[in-house]
């Protein structure tokens, strides 16, 4: 696992948008794995800025994103989708047919979570990964659990994430309590993982991402096993480990 320290928010996005810019300068046609959440918004504004200034070019990129609130309308403000387009894809210039999303609103859920992972797999499987990082140790919506399914699923949020992403909602209650989620598999399977993490409530997660045992009980443990590991840090939530 590589570790790359800035000094605070600003310079770990920075620090980010230069590796997924490298990642696009090398294969122009690269698959990525996006998150929400309020840790890669410095990494997509810098990124926005690139794309506008001509240093980088998403015109053959196509994007999966790794979850999405079960059942939210795309066009709810909560909602991943929604986010995605207002924070990153309405300002660049990729192509609306090479993003995907998993399905809020799917009715046959199985089927739709079956239909992500072929989509996956038929885009040639995802080059770079971008993972932000619960308080739990959850990546992409795997919260921590006696076991972990390996594909995309639907998963029951767990209360403490309930409560952190209440932040987002008017309240509590409008949170919804299920999502829909790349697996530990899906997310294990990318060539290159990029983890982002700010802040000092983030320095324990990212203690046991790197060190200690792997467990389903911090499933960010998991990215141990993997060969191309980086995690790109401030000095806050890297406050904890060597
Ligand atoms: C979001 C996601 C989540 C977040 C995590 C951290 O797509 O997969 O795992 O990365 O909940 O959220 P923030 O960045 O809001 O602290």
């Amino acid at each position: 696992m590589r570790i790359i320290i800035g000094k605070d928010y600003d310079e770990m996005s920075k620090k980010a948008a230069l590796m997924v810019a490298a990642q696009v300068l090398l294969k122009p046609a690269s698959v990525l794995g996006l998150a929400t959440g309020s840790t890669p918004l410095g990494l997509y504004r810098e990124l926005i800025g690139m794309n506008q200034r001509g240093e980088v070019d998403f015109a053959q990129v196509t994007t999966f994103n790794l979850d999405e609130y079960y059942p939210l309308e795309p066009d709810h403000p909560q909602s991943y989708h929604y986010f995605m387009y207002e924070n990153l894809f309405n300002h660049i210039n990729i192509k609306p047919e090479r993003i995907h999303l998993p399905d809020g609103t799917a009715t046959d859920i199985k089927a739709a979570c079956a239909a992500y992972e072929r989509m996956i797999a038929e885009a040639g499987g995802i080059d770079l990964q971008v993972l932000g990082i619960g308080v739990n140790g959850h990546i992409g919506f795997n919260e921590p659990n006696p076991s972990l399914p390996v594909e995309t699923h639907l998963v029951d949020l767990s209360e403490e994430t309930i409560q952190v992403n209440s932040r987002f909602f008017s309240s509590v209650d409008e949170v919804p309590r299920q999502a829909v989620t790349m697996g530990m598999g899906t997310i294990l399977k990318a060539r290159r993982i990029i983890l982002l993490a700010n802040g000092r409530n983030k320095a324990e997660a990212i203690k046991r991402t790197v060190s200690g045992l792997v467990t389903s009980a911090c499933p960010s443990s998991f990215l141990q096993t993997h060969p191309d590991v980086t995690l790109i840090l401030d000095q806050e939530a890297a406050a904890l480990i060597g």
